[in-house]
């Protein structure tokens, strides 16, 4: 594919496709990694004289306008990392109005991309619609290359495409840290988004030794042995995966490892009573408890776990790292993988939105090997799979 400094940029309207989908709160950016990582790109292409349009989703809005998945909640931070104003533009109809006239100081960003069905149904009609905002596509999402989706791979077709230097600089770091791993490798998958990444494990353990499994995805796995999870977060719907994983890690030679105890609690808040329980397919929990971290054994057992790895991969923390104490395990487990990586024991990559988050809190983000801002891209990328958002900028119009 090309890059940014393979086309003629002068006075070209460019389309950026961009993930800005960050962690907010009460309508403030939290974790901004995202954003400051594409900053690079959109200066370039203004350095060079283009005029930058950013494509970009925010939340999973299923193709409707949604007021709460606006992307003004992220406007000042984007202002803030560019250094320069932002001007949003609420309809695509708005997009065709001003995508001809904008002065090339101003970044241009439409409205959530998600907000209309022709994104995710990879339409051609959106898409092409999409392409006549600009003259050039620019993809520098790596982090939602694994969605065949209008603003990431339809819209190819139709202009001249590049790679933005986001996107470059995540395959050139995969690359060199993970396309020959040095063994054992194992890897540390949790966080909430259990039915996207749940069936990419099937294929995920036949590459790895060891696979520890944290959050929402642990309490589906043990839901799926039989365990009365409670209130917990975890998807029912996928206890067949799950059971079909644990049987497919077994003839991998993968190691599963769940965790064996946890901290439940009745309330989802910052510093809720909270008591240590056994975790198994035993557990009872009544129907107001649910599993919120990880617990001290556990944490011990992810220990061990480290000391025999060279490689580690990690995306999703090991509980609700986002409110204290159910930080705990992530955060320790954090630091006991940075610290290996300091020592040289250990080459470690994390990827996603909350983990680069938790990795922030942790104040261990810059110990480790690299981190990617991709979650579930990072893991199919990891399984061997071509990423659709890549391979449309192989096959693009010019
Ligand atoms: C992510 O947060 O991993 C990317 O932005 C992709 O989001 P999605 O899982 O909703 O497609």
């Amino acid at each position: 594919w090309k890059s940014l400094d393979d086309l003629e940029m002068a006075e070209k309207r460019v389309l950026v496709r961009v993930d800005i989908n960050v962690p907010v709160e009460d309508g403030r950016v939290t974790d901004a990694t995202r954003i400051e990582r594409i900053a690079p790109t959109v200066r370039d292409i203004l350095d060079k004289g283009g005029k930058p349009m950013l494509l970009a989703h925010f939340g999973r809005p299923k193709g409707q306008v949604n007021p709460e998945m606006s992307l003004a909640q992220v406007l000042p931070a984007l202002e803030q990392a560019l250094e320069r104003k932002v001007v949003l533009l609420e309809t695509l109809e708005a997009a065709e109005t001003l995508s001809a006239e904008a002065e090339a100081a101003d970044v241009l960003l439409l409205e959530n991309i998600r907000f209309y069905p022709g994104e995710e149904g990879n339409d051609p009609d959106f898409a092409r619609r999409l392409a006549a905002l600009g003259d050039i596509y620019c993809n520098d999402a790596f982090s939602a290359a694994h969605r065949a989706h209008a603003s990431t791979s339809g819209i190819a077709q139709h202009l001249p495409s590049c790679a933005g230097r986001l996107m470059q600089a995540e395959l050139r770091a995969l690359e060199a840290a993970l396309s020959t791993p040095e063994r054992p490798v194992g890897a540390v998958v949790g966080g909430a988004k259990v039915s996207t990444k749940i069936a990419l494990l099937e294929n995920l353990v036949n590459r790895l030794d060891t696979l520890i499994i944290g959050g929402g995805m642990a309490n589906t796995f043990l839901g799926a042995l039989g365990a009365d999870m409670g209130a917990s977060l975890q998807e029912p719907d996928f206890y067949d995966t799950a059971r079909d994983i644990l049987a497919q890690a077994e003839r991998a030679g993968c190691r599963v490892i769940l965790p064996q105890d946890g901290l439940v609690t009745r309330e989802f808040a910052a510093g809720a009573a909270h008591e240590v329980v056994q975790l198994g397919a035993e557990t009872k929990l009544d129907s107001d408890q649910m599993v919120l971290d990880a617990g001290p054994a556990s944490v011990e057992i992810v220990r061990a776990a480290f000391e025999g790895l060279k490689t580690l991969i990690w995306n999703g923390p090991l509980g609700a790292f986002e409110i204290a104490p159910f930080d705990t395990a992530t955060v320790a487990a954090a630091q006991i993988a940075a610290k290996q990586t300091i020592d040289g024991a250990l080459v470690s990559v994390a990827g996603g939105g909350d983990t680069v988050a938790a990795l922030n809190k942790a104040g261990v983000a810059d110990d480790f090997t690299y981190i990617s801002t991709a979650g579930g891209a990072f893991l199919e990328w990891m399984e061997g799979k071509t990423l659709p958002g890549v391979a449309a900028l192989n096959g693009s119009a010019a």
